[in-house]
């Protein structure tokens, strides 16, 4: 079977990782962009595959994306991973609608519409694989809508093992804290990254991609979640690390 995955937001960052990882595994890779056309389309033209761009939270996005990367690739996807996100933060006292819709387009409407679509033309063995976040297994009060959002998304992926079984797979990983927060500098990322997880050294963006290859590549694998976050889980903070000195 030829192994084709799109991954949203797949130019830069986590997602440029999981690009990466799977094209070295073989993997011919759709990179989705919204902004970042140049990164996705030189990553495409170095890793073999395809970019195409869409913004993930206009209505019927979803479905537009499925049928634009099989039209680009040529072929149907065997994968696919929803790694699109937004990372805003907001309190439970300062949270609004506006911010909940919008957090709810891009973690769970656009990846459940983009499953939907992906089963449709998708083949025996093929696999989604949603990006969660370390932070729902570890609870706390930080980026309330962006971490509603997920919980969400977290519930539809064991939704989504039932809905499109036996032909396709549904796994979450949730990684932890792997690169810089928004508006967080490089000298201050790499001084706390060790201090958030129980192994005491930085989460390496890579090896969480690898775990998303593993996901995808597992047969045995359905309706769980794998957590990538160096064991950050186990470490309660009363705050996100973006509020850690
Ligand atoms: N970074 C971490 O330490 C960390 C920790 C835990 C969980 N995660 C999860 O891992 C995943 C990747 O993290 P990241 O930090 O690499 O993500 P990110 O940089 O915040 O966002 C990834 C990409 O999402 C795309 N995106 C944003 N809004 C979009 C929209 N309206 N339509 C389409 N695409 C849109 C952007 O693509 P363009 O650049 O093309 O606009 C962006 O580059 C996310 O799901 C995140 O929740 C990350």
């Amino acid at each position: 079977m030829t192994k084709a995955v799109l991954v949203t937001g797949g130019g830069k960052r986590l997602g440029r990782e999981i690009v990466l990882t799977a094209a070295e595994a073989g993997w011919t890779p759709v990179v989705h962009y919204n902004s970042s056309s140049n990164a996705a389309e030189e990553l495409a033209k170095e890793t073999g595959g395809v970019a195409v761009g869409i913004d993930l939270s206009e209505e019927g996005a979803g479905e537009k994306l499925i049928a634009l990367a099989t039209e680009k690739l040529g072929g149907k996807l065997t994968g696919l991973v929803n790694s699109a996100s937004i990372f805003e933060h907001d309190t439970g006292q300062d949270v609004t609608e506006e911010a909940l819709l919008r957090n709810f387009r891009i973690h769970t409407v656009a990846p459940a519409m983009l499953a939907k679509a992906f089963a449709h033309q998708a083949s025996d063995g093929s696999a989604i694989v949603n990006i969660l976040d370390q932070k729902l297994f570890n609870l706390n009060a930080d980026h309330y809508s962006y971490t509603i959002s997920k919980q969400a998304l977290h519930g539809a992926t064991m939704m989504m093992a039932r809905a499109y079984a036996p032909s396709v797979r549904a796994i979450g990983v949730a990684p932890g804290y792997n690169l810089p927060s928004p508006g967080q500098d490089d000298e201050t990322f790499e001084r706390l990254a060790p201090t958030v997880n129980v192994l005491e050294r930085r989460l390496q963006p890579r090896d969480v991609a690898k775990t998303v290859l593993f996901a995808l590549e597992n047969m045995a694998i359905t309706g769980q979640v794998l957590i990538a976050s160096g064991g950050e889980h186990l470490k309660s903070a009363e705050r996100d690390v973006l509020f850690k000195d």
